[in-house]
């Protein structure tokens, strides 16, 4: 944990301390007596350098657009036109050549209306929020023209000032598609089949060391292996640190992808060990059954977690299990302030929490290992 998140820092996928990470887990699990493999993998994602929004008249604002993801680099500078949701009826019949289209967020993807904002001339877009404060967006394939999203509240006060004249803006952004190579670390059982699995990513976001999200999740899973090495039940156990979560769930999917349909059907559950260390409640979040089960027998370990669903906006590796048709749990704990920022240090992160979910994880693989009642 200390290692990762203090002397190491920041692990952004693909970068050499992501790569220093790796190494640094593969080398604790060897030491606890498991045969541990790195297994790389390609990642392309898309980096946002700079994005600026600045309104030079009639008053100078500065505003924090995000770009959406995929937008084209670029700049724009011209007048600002408001164009209801982006459907090709909300532009002006003229076109709107060379000028910024202000639209709002909602009915139709974020695609669509950047491409009609494109047909009818304007030089790039901004979206902003049909509820409050500010989003994400993605694209889902590069745009010819830049387009970004602001809050809503922004976006009020934009057409307050469009209510009374002409707006003129200048807008920047600087974004591309990156490629690198990011890589899991893997222990399998010595037949190589996983019928439980223990994860944990441990990339980190560029901003900060990560600590909590998730050195605190790999460090539950060194303790995990440490406790299977020394005397738990090991049989059919895998452990899997993955890279590239952040960047979109990179490692966990490269994983699923690698398991043949046998491997799959072997598989009964996954857990999955994501921001354990700060906060003040357990919750549980993926499959009903695991879910369930975990929620009843957390008691027995005094514990009483609250099974709950994960904002669409956040997703953790679970997920590509899920998808992958696999049954699987994300154990985390609510709430982090200091969610991917600089301040997500190792001093805020509860080391009694960390027992606890390692007590949670054990529990789990004892629930999985039991032969199903129906
Ligand atoms: N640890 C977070 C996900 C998370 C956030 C879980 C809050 C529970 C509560 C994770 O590392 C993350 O940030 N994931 C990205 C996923 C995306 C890039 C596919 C996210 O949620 O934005
Ligand atoms: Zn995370």
């Amino acid at each position: 944990m200390i290692v990762l998140a203090q002397d190491i820092g920041s692990r952004a996928a693909g970068s050499d301390t992501e790569f220093a990470a790796a190494d640094y887990i593969a080398d604790q699990l060897t030491s606890y007596g498991f045969r541990a493999v790195i297994e790389p993998f390609e990642v392309e994602y898309y980096v946002e350098q700079t994005s600026r929004l600045e309104v030079r008249s009639p008053e100078t604002i500065t505003l924090e657009p995000q770009a959406l993801r995929l937008s084209a680099s670029g700049e724009a500078t011209g007048e600002l036109v408001a164009a209801g949701i982006g459907r090709t009826e909300d532009f002006p019949a003229e076109g709107m050549t060379g000028q910024v289209a202000l639209v709002e967020r909602g009915e139709l993807t974020f695609s669509d209306k950047v491409a009609n904002a494109a047909a009818a001339g304007a030089a790039a877009v901004v979206v902003y929020n049909n509820e409050e404060g500010p989003f994400r967006g993605d694209l889902g394939e590069e745009s010819a023209i830049p387009a970004v999203s602001i809050s809503q509240e922004d976006g009020q006060r934009l057409l307050a000032l469009l209510a009374q004249g002409p707006v003129s803006v200048h807008l920047s952004v600087q974004a591309g598609l990156r490629k690198a190579t990011s890589r899991n670390v893997v222990v399998r059982p010595p037949d190589g089949r996983c019928e439980r699995l223990v994860g944990a990513h441990y990339d980190s976001v560029e901003a900060g060391p990560g600590a909590n999200d998730n050195a605190s999740g790999v460090g539950v899973l060194l303790e995990t292996a440490r406790a299977l090495a020394i005397g738990g039940d090991r049989e059919g156990v895998c452990l899997v640190a993955f890279g590239a979560e952040e960047v979109g769930l990179v490692g966990s999917r490269h994983f699923v992808a690698g398991l043949s349909p046998d491997e799959r059907q072997a598989l009964q559950g996954m857990v999955n060990l994501d921001m354990v260390g700060v906060g003040d409640q357990w919750q549980l979040l993926g499959s009903d059954e695991l879910v369930a089960e975990l929620d009843a027998e957390a008691a027995s370990l005094g514990l009483d977690p609250v099974p709950l669903e994960l904002s669409p906006s956040s997703s953790s590796d679970q997920n590509s299990f899920i998808a992958g048709d696999i049954p699987a749990i994300l154990i985390h704990r609510f709430d982090d302030p200091h969610y991917h920022s600089a301040e997500d240090q190792v001093q805020f992160v509860d080391p009694q929490l960390l027992e606890q979910a390692t007590e949670l994880t054990l529990l789990t693989l004892r629930l999985l290992a039991e032969p199903d009642e129906n």
